[in-house]
Order: structure tokens, then C-alpha cells, then sequence
């Protein structure tokens, strides 16, 4: 399901953290809307490495977007954690005074606080009538635990565990609707014990679908396999089944980008939505994607691009010969990512794919990282390729390196679930420039 966790100013909020990791741990996709009070506890960076995401703080960030609106709309659930006292007193009046107050505003999901103060503050006559008006209003409130506070005191007012806080969000999750499945109504039940079979795992693929974080983002893919041809019926190819490119396609649409997707001999249907050019060789395809990198935000290379081509093409099929051997000569083909990463338009972002099997020289991260630097795109997603691994509509894995050959994060899932952790880190990336 997708998350949107706020946090106020309080001391409590490190302990979200441990909330934010098992949430996304789940399989869960939050977005962090800190206040700028909360930044002098826990940072943005935090945040951000966390979720995989942008955490913006202050509704002109990013307006095109329309975040106040977008961020509290596509949540299911909203959790805001500490909840200050003066967060509550701000809530109960409906005020829109930063993003956080505008996304509640905006949403209609069901909303969960989890306050944490002094224990005098908590027991202050105006706070309980705010924690009245909230619930009143169908707020879900988390109570305080009693126990040490910041200073020497101790009473009511602390911000319980994270699981138990996780446990709680299930809870009212699964009452509301929120969770599907029977292992989240399990999980009610059992609370979020370690138990992997009670965990409400929200699958990633549902999960990050619709936060719309790529809106207004024009996004251009390549996909599948080129092929070059050798005589008038026989070519040279590789057997990239086009899923991974397919599936960022697929994802990317969900997230409200304009794809097109660059197609070199892929069986599969584009998703609705995605305009589709098809190529066959590699000259093709670097033309066809310089022509859309042109106007385009965000450009992948997810293609197996052929990187040698015979030197002549017989216009006729050759034929057996002579003591039945048969030598090729091949030139090279011309490096599309390179010449992307050449001519790049300011703010674009580019994406590589690095398909690598370890050898005695080195291993799979080693050549990866040595590529990442030569290709110099802003994101490298390295994948290990071999006979059962990469291929086809199988499970994927990619460690995603910076231009230095830096680990900036990996994901594992299937091909859209792979998508997406891709395209958190494009949006970060999108979100720096
Ligand atoms: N690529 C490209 N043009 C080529 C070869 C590769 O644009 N002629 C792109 C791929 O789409 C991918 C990235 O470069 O995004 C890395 O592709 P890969 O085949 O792993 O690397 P190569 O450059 O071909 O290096 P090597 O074959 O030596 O591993």
C-alpha cells in the first residue's frame, strides 16, 4: 500500500525511522513529508535513503507537480508520527500551514497519529480537546505509552516502539479496507511480529503504482534485443525478451509519465497509454532514440544492443561451401548509450543497463562498476545474466551505481517490481537536478 508518513518536530522522530525501514521492508511504498521543525531531529537525507524517495517539506517545492494535492490524494493511509502538540492544535483547526498540512487536507484516506510530548502537554486541557475534535473526526490515534521522556521525567507522552506503531497502522489498515488478502487480516490478529506469514506484505508491484511522482515527465525507453543482419534471411541477435524495458514502460505509465517505448523485437503489448516506435538494428535504435531523446526528461537504455555487425550483408542467403567453415568479419556497432550520455539536454537523466557475468578477470560488481564509470548515464542498473538468471519473465535483481561506480541501491522482485525501484531512484534524481 502506499504510505504517506509525515513527521513533526519532536525528539521521537528518530525512532520513525525503525517505522519507515519496516514499512518499506514490508514491501510497503512511503513517501516522507517531514515539517521543517522535524529536520533539526532526524534529516532529510534519512528521509529520502529510507523511502527511496524525495522527502519535500514546504508546498512551493516542486509546484508543477502539485505535490500538496498529489502526495495526500494517491496515499491509502497516512500516518503522522510524533505528532507534536502543536501539529494536533494545527490539525484540529484544519490549518494548511507547510505540505504536510496541505496533504491531509487533501486526503481522503485514513489518517493515524501517533502523539508524543511531556506529559503535562499531553494532559493539557487544549490538547485533549484537539485529540477530541481529531477523533471526532475519524482521526485514528495512537496513545502514548507512560515511561522516560526527553528530560528526567516520566509519565504518559512517549511515542511507543515502531512495531508496535507498525502494528497498529496494520491494524487500522486492515478495519479500513486498506490491506487485501488474508494474510493482512492475519496480521491484525498477531500484530507485526517477525513472522514473515503474518507480515501484510504489500506487494511491490501494487504498491508504488499511482503517486504520480513522474507526472508531466517525458520518458523514453529502449527495449529488447537488435539484430544485425548477415544474409537475406539470417542475422546476428541475443535473446533479450524485452520484459525489463517493457515493464519500466508499464510502471513509468502508472506513475503518470508520457512513455514511448523503442522497441527491437519484443512480443509482448505495449501498455495503454505508451507510444511504441519498433527498430531492428542498432543504428535504428540509436537514431530512433536520439530523435526522442530530444524532448525527453528521462532516458533508459534497457535494450541488449548488438555491439558487433557483419562487415557485409549478403543480399542473397549464403550458402554451405567448400570444407563447410565460415568466417564472419564484424566491425563494430555504434555505442547508442554513449552517444545519449554525449549529447544530453541539461537536467535530463540517463539510465544504463549493465548485463554482466563474473569471469576470472573480475566480478559481476567489479565489471559493473568499471562500466558505470565509462558510460558515465547518471544511474547504472547492474544485473548478472547467465542461462537461468536475467532473462525472459524471471525474477530480476540490479545494483544501481552512480556515474563514479558509487552503490546508490539495489532491488530484487519481479521485472515491474525491479521497475520501480528504478524509477524511485530517477525520481530522486529528477528531484536534484
Ligand atoms: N549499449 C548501447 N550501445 C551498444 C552497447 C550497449 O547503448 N552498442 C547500452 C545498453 O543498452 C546498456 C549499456 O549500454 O544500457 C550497457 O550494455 P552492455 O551490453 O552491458 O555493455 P557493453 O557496452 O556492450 O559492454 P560489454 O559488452 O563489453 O560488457
Amino acid at each position: 500500500m502506499r504510505v504517506l508518513l509525515g513527521v513533526t518536530g519532536g525528539i521521537a522522530a528518530y525512532k520513525v525511522a525503525l517505522v519507515l525501514r519496516r514499512l518499506a521492508e514490508d514491501g510497503h511504498s512511503v513517501r516522507v513529508i517531514p515539517t521543517a521543525a522535524s529536520l533539526n531531529f532526524v534529516g532529510r537525507s534519512t528521509w529520502e535513503a529510507l523511502s527511496g524517495a524525495p522527502a519535500p517539506t514546504v508546498t512551493f517545492e516542486d509546484v508543477p507537480s502539485v505535490q500538496h494535492v498529489r502526495l495526500g490524494q494517491r496515499a491509502d493511509i497516512v500516518l503522522v508520527a510524533p505528532a507534536t502538540a502543536d501539529f494536533l492544535a494545527s490539525m484540529a483547526r484544519g490549518e494548511a500551514r507547510d505540505l504536510l498540512g496541505n496533504a491531509l487536507l487533501a486526503t481522503s484516506a485514513p489518517v493515524v497519529v501517533a502523539p508524543a510530548m511531556h506529559t503535562e502537554m499531553w494532559q493539557n486541557e487544549a490538547t485533549r480537546a484537539n485529540v477530541a475534535t481529531l477523533k471526532a473526526r475519524g482521526v485514528h490515534v495512537i496513545e502514548p505509552t507512560v515511561g522516560r521522556l526527553t528530560g528526567p521525567d516520566s509519565g504518559p507522552g512517549r511515542l511507543p516502539d515502531p512495531e508496535d506503531i507498525v502494528a497498529a497502522l496494520y491494524s487500522v489498515a486492515s478495519t479500513e479496507g486498506v490491506l487485501g488478502g488474508t494474510d493482512d487480516a492475519g496480521a491484525t490478529e498477531s500484530g507485526a511480529g517477525d513472522d514473515a506469514s503474518v507480515t501484510p506484505g504489500g506487494s511491490k508491484d501494487d504498491a508504488t503504482a499511482g503517486w504520480g511522482d513522474l507526472e508531466g515527465v517525458r520518458l523514453v525507453v529502449s527495449a529488447g534485443g537488435t539484430r544485425e543482419p548477415l544474409d537475406a534471411v539470417r542475422f546476428l541477435g541475443n535473446r533479450s525478451s524485452g520484459h525489463q524495458g517493457f515493464a519500466i514502460a508499464e510502471a513509468a505509465r502508472e506513475r503518470g509519465a508520457d512513455v514511448t517505448i523503442v522497441s527491437a523485437h519484443v512480443a509482448l503489448p505495449a501498455g495503454e497509454g505508451v507510444r511504441r516506435v519498433e527498430v531492428s538494428t542498432t543504428a535504428d535504435l540509436g537514431a530512433a532514440m536520439r530523435e526522442e531523446a530530444e524532448r525527453a526528461d528521462v532516458v533508459i537504455m534497457a535494450a541488449a544492443v548488438a555491439d558487433f555487425r557483419p562487415a557485409q550483408v549478403a543480399g542473397h542467403k549464403i550458402k554451405k561451401s567448400g570444407d563447410g567453415t565460415l568466417e564472419l568479419s564484424l566491425v563494430p556497432t555504434e555505442d547508442v548509450l554513449a552517444s545519449l550520455v554525449q549529447g544530453r539536454r541539461d537536467g535530463q537523466v540517463i539510465v544504463g543497463f549493465a548485463a554482466e557475468t563474473g569471469d576470472a578477470g573480475a566480478s559481476v560488481s567489479e565489471h559493473g562498476a568499471a562500466k558505470a564509470r565509462r558510460k558515465a548515464a547518471d544511474l547504472m542498473c547492474v544485473n548478472e545474466v547467465g542461462e537461468a538468471k536475467g532473462f525472459g519473465d524471471r525474477p530480476n535483481a540490479v545494483t544501481m551505481l552512480d556515474a563514479d561506480g558509487g552503490r546508490v541501491g539495489e532491488v530484487a522482485g519481479t521485472k515491474l517490481a525491479v521497475a520501480h525501484g528504478v524509477l524511485d531512484q530517477v525520481v530522486r534524481l529528477l528531484h536534484q537536478v
